[in-house]
């Protein structure tokens, strides 16, 4: 088989084969296909795309790239999450604890992340002492045991996937729906799970702008996981303004705790009651999602989703007491109020601009070495269709650094758009695919 060919098939918008789909990926994982012969295949497969099969062969194979995990010692039906990504995003925190409160077990690999803030990981390294290096024995006891940990990624989990997407930023080929799915999806099936619902977010702050992309995008990967023998769930969720209140880690985790006692804000708790119940019935706790949801309510009500916290925090080494007293988060410098200048209600809160205020702040991270600042961030206080007159607080920004703040309190300015005419509020729930 020669790659010339391959590129030749594909520029051509021919179908390619599994067998040459696994050449080409073995070929380059061991550094046998170079760069720029990888960069015009996929280009060819930016305009000519990629049949479902090719999809799945490519995703098979990048998965298989590296480790797969073997959660086959873990007892019951191990069900993941995965988000592809937004502002305020915090339903990790939330839903695995109630989750695994009904004996869910819940075996997560979480990534650090780019970004506005820090990925699940990091919010978890907000409690004292938390930590997320634990070894795959570790790992399956805690499961076994309390029915819930969640570790850092290991080194080489779909090592393929790493480079292609490398290759890709630099070579304006990732938003291609079948790339970014194999890509997502490469990954999760090489965690193990048997069952995944996925949270595709569509809006200002996501990755996919549109209904139609973020529709096609999930349709893709559904049908990955299923051509991979897993079962699937795609919801997808309104990311137009900013998932709860906080942005930023410690505030977020915050956030995440008060949802748990019964006090977080409606639209994330909405979000996780939805991705929640897919993942019971998924489990087969439950026969449907109504049933699932009640029983989620009951582990908020009674407390024992806040214990499974508090359990986890413990067998991490985390100091749990900062659960029930938030004075053991460390706490930002400075906080400065930002009052609105004009009167109306809330027509729309660019997502997108509040991540770049937390990442101004210091919240998130530019590159993969960056250290982030645990305490900084942004609490938003009203929401699409609040009405808010002059001078109401309509923000609260925490900084450690004057500079830094002056220069979010400036690009603050972007974040509200009004309107004179009542607004509707934004349905969190768009769509399912199942
Ligand atoms: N996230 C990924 O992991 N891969 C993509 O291609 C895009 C987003």
């Amino acid at each position: 088989m020669r790659m010339y060919d391959l590129i030749l098939k594909k520029r051509n918008a021919k179908e390619l084969t599994k067998e040459e789909i696994d050449f080409i990926i073995d070929g380059y994982v061991k550094g046998e296909i170079p760069d720029y012969q990888v960069s015009a295949l996929l280009m060819a497969i930016y305009f000519n795309g990629m049949t479902d099969e090719e999809t799945l062969n490519l995703t098979m194979a990048m998965a298989h790239s590296g480790d797969m995990l073997d959660l086959s010692a873990i007892n019951g039906i191990k069900v993941d999450k995965h988000s592809t990504g937004g502002v305020g995003d915090k339903t990790t925190l939330v839903l695995a604890p109630m989750v695994a409160a009904l004996g869910v077990p819940v075996a997560k690999m979480s990534g650090r992340g780019l970004g506005h803030t820090g990925g699940t990981i990091d919010k978890l390294e907000s409690f004292e002492g938390f930590t997320t290096a634990i070894d795959e024995e570790t790992f399956i006891k805690n499961v076994n045991d309390i029915k819930i940990a969640i570790a850092s990624q290991t080194g080489n989990l779909a090592p393929a996937d790493k480079k292609l997407y490398a290759l890709r930023d630099v070579t304006a080929t990732v938003d291609n729906i079948s790339l970014i799915a194999g890509s997502i999806m490469s990954k999760k099936l090489a965690s193990g799970a048997d069952g995944i619902v996925l949270d595709v977010k569509v809006g200002s702050g996501a990755f996919m702008k549109t209904f139609e992309d973020a529709n096609k995008l999930a349709t893709a990967m559904v049908n990955i996981g299923k051509g991979a023998g897993r079962a699937m769930v795609a919801v997808i969720s309104n990311m137009d303004e900013p998932l709860g209140n906080a942005v930023g880690n410690n505030l977020e985790v915050i956030e995440a705790i008060e949802t748990l006692k019964g006090r977080g804000p409606k639209d994330l708790l909405e979000l996780c009651l939805c991705l929640g119940s897919h993942m019971v019935v998924l489990a087969k706790k439950a026969e449907n999602v109504a049933k699932a949801r009640e029983m989620l309510i009951s582990t908020i009500e009674d407390g024992s989703a806040l214990k499974k916290l508090e359990e986890l925090v413990k067998s991490q080494n985390g100091d749990a007491r900062a659960i029930y007293d938030y004075t053991y988060f460390k706490k930002a410098a400075y906080e400065k109020e930002i009052k609105s200048e004009a009167e109306g209600y809330v027509a729309k809160i660019v997502s997108e601009e509040v991540g770049n205020v937390a990442m101004i702040l210091g919240g998130g991270r530019t590159c993969k070495e960056s250290t982030i600042d645990l305490s900084v961030g942004v609490i938003i206080h009203k929401k699409v269709s609040d009405y808010v007159a002059k001078g109401d607080v309509i923000a609260t920004l925490y900084a450690n650094d004057e500079e830094k703040l002056d220069a979010a309190v400036k690009r603050f300015e972007r974040v509200y758009a009004y309107s004179a005419d009542k607004v509707e509020k934004n349905e969190m729930i768009m769509g399912e695919i199942h």
